[in-house]
């Protein structure tokens, strides 16, 4: 976790978010725990889980979902531990995060969600039936009506057991009859349903398309309840769709730490919150919009995810990749040297990554130009100039092109006072 210094001295944003209620306030719903854990090859821990989920609620996350109960014993221990320690736990401005798990809609699976969610002050039940013609003909191999009507005893049971936070998703609704969708949401809201989350469970959406399925669901379902997404990544597009949602009104958004999740993953939670942090105040479609993260906690907790679960980030992903505040050519060194506003849009620092006060995150390699060799020998305490610098530079290039992973200070140093060298 960073110092309390560095916390101290990350910018945060100019308007400071508070969970108040606010029609503008895009609840964050981690599920990183349960969709993140789906990732074919990461498995976490109980004692993991709990890290994780203490690192989510120091983030800022809304909601946590812990697990999917009735998955295994071990599942349902996961849940209740984080509900019992972290779900009793006050963070920064006195807030508890709801703990959440999922289960299908019926009894046992709901029994055993309630069972992991109730030790917390603010537990949640997520319940979920497929409503894609797809899901219910070839996998549920139910009618219509009887989908509505299991998921209207699903929603009225979970409320039945005391709790009176209950979010309903119909699986597959980017490919469901939006009419059929307007008439299972209607029919669970009257149940008792208080957040509507829309899967795009195949990630096929395309972002307007998502954006009309929002907004039509706002239009055509009454009642109070908040709409979310849960975006999956199958064509890259997930925190777009995730921004099309909050656009047309949804205002909770699902997604995990590094977008790890099933198959090419979920709607990656530094993305879809940066984004939110970085543009929610323009005048732009999701104009107003804002979160309770604290982006000091991201580069932690996607270090923290990745080190657990063994899921590697990408070297070039958004926002926590190796190079996501690297750069190599001589133009962008050039340009951070001068003013690191013209290749970064956020700085480090702002997701708690910290580079050291004098870097700007040049990497030595073949692309890079004179003026960045010129100031990295300076830092390493060799000034040069003139004749003496180009033949450094020549020197260096010889290196650099041989390299695939750039050249480090130590090269550097002894490219500098090696024999024959000007220096
Ligand atoms: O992708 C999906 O549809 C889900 C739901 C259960 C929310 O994970």
């Amino acid at each position: 976790a960073p110092a309390d210094a560095d916390v101290a001295r990350a910018p945060r944003p100019e308007y400071v978010p508070s969970r108040i209620d606010d029609p503008n306030y895009v609840r964050v719903f981690d599920t990183t725990l349960r969709d993140g854990e789906q990732s074919p090859g990461a498995t976490l821990t109980s004692s993991e889980k709990l890290d994780i989920a203490r690192n989510l609620a120091k983030l800022g996350v809304d909601i946590i979902e812990a697990g999917f109960p009735i998955a295994s014993p071990d599942d349902l221990e996961a849940v209740r531990n984080i509900a019992k320690i972290v779900g009793n736990e006050r963070f920064e401005d006195g807030y508890v995060p709801v703990i959440c798990g999922l289960s299908r809609a019926n009894k046992k699976d709901i029994d055993a969600s309630w069972e992991g969610v109730r030790h917390a002050i603010r537990p949640r039940i997520h319940t979920f039936i497929a409503t894609s013609k797809i899901h219910m003909e070839s996998k549920l191999r139910k009618t219509p009506d009887e989908v509505v009507q299991i998921a209207v005893d699903a929603v009225k049971y979970a409320r039945s057991l005391g709790c009176d936070d209950v979010e309903f998703s119909p699986e597959d609704a980017g490919r469901s009859d939006p009419k059929f969708l307007h008439r299972i949401l209607t029919a669970v809201v009257d149940a008792g349903a208080t957040t509507l989350n829309i899967p795009d469970t195949v990630g096929v959406c395309l972002p307007e398309e998502f954006g009309t399925l929002i907004a039509g669901i706002k239009e055509n379902v009454p009642g109070e309840y908040v709409i979310s997404t849960h975006c999956q990544n199958d064509l890259g597009l997930s925190t777009a769709n995730s921004l099309a949602g909050v656009a047309n009104g949804a205002r909770q958004v699902e997604c995990t730490i590094n977008g790890i999740g099933e198959r090419a993953g979920n709607a990656s939670l530094e993305e879809v919150a940066m984004a939110i942090w970085l543009r929610g105040q323009d005048k732009t479609a999701i104009y107003g919009a804002f979160t309770g993260i604290n982006p000091v906690y991201i580069y932690p907790c996607s270090k923290m995810v990745k080190d657990f679960s063994g899921m590697s980030v990408q070297p070039h992903k958004a926002i926590v990749g190796a190079n996501a505040f690297a750069h190599e050519s001589g133009i962008h060194q050039d340009g951070m040297l001068k003013n690191k506003k013209t290749y970064e849009i956020i700085a480090p620092e702002t997701i708690g990554y910290f580079r050291g006060e004098d870097s700007v995150g040049v990497v030595m390699g073949k692309h890079s130009g004179r003026h960045a060799l010129s100031s990295k020998l300076k830092q390493l305490g060799y000034p040069l100039e003139g004749d003496a610098l180009d033949e450094m530079f020549n020197r260096f290039k010889l290196v650099a092109e041989q390299k695939t992973g750039g050249v480090d200070d130590d090269e550097i140093i002894a490219l500098v006072t090696c024999e024959g060298s000007q220096f």
